[in-house]
């Protein structure tokens, strides 16, 4: 985006939050659970247009709630990796956005356990 348009977009405020996400969406692909959501950029980033990689734990809890919320939500998942001897890491070691998902718990745990991540 030029100057200008960043001028246009202070000015319209609201009404121009649609146009920018569209053009941003083409540069930055996301999960198909969050793109089909219409997550914003703004959500997760705290920006309107994102320049710092990372991204607070407490922006995804906004939404999903908080690590004890996660922990009942997967508590049939064997084992929990949200709840486990790592602690409260940060959402994003695991749930990464512009690129696939990792699960942590397998750099250690290569194979031994699965889990239906996407
Ligand atoms: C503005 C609200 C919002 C924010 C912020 C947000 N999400 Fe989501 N997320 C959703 C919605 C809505 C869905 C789709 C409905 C659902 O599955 O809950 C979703 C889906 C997901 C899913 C898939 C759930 C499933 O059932 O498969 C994961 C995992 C997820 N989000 C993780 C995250 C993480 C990690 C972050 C922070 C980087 C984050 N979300 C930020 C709203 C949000
Ligand atoms: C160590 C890696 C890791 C971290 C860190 C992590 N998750 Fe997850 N998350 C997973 C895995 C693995 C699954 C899939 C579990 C399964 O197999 O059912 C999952 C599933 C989910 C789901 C979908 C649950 C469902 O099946 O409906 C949501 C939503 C979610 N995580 C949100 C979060 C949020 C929010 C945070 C931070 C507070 C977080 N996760 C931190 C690994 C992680
Ligand atoms: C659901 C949360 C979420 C949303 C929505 C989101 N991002 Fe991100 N973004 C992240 C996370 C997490 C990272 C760190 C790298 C990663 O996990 O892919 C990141 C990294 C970035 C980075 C720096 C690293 C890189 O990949 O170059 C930029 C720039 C960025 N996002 C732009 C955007 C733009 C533009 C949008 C809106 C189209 C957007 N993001 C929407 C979570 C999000
Ligand atoms: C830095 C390496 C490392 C990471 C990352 C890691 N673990 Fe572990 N984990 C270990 C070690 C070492 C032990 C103890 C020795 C063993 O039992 O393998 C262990 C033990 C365990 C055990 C008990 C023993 C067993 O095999 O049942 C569980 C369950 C477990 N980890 C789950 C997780 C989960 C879930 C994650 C991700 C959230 C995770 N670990 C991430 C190194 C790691």
């Amino acid at each position: 985006m030029t100057r200008v348009d960043v001028r246009v977009v202070l000015l319209l405020g609201v009404v121009s939050v649609l146009p920018a996400a569209a053009q941003d969406s083409a540069a930055r692909s996301l999960p198909s659970h969050h793109a089909k959501a219409g997550v914003h950029c703004y959500d997760c980033h705290q920006e309107e247009k994102p320049t710092k990689k990372a991204v607070a734990s407490d922006s995804c809890m906004t939404c999903h709630g908080d690590y004890p919320a996660m922990k009942a939500l997967t508590k049939d998942a064997k084992p929990n990796p949200h709840d486990s001897h790592l602690g409260e890491l940060a959402c994003t070691e695991c749930h990464r956005q512009h690129q696939p998902p990792v699960v942590k718990c397998l750099e250690c745990h290569e194979g031994k356990f699965k889990f239906n991540l996407h």
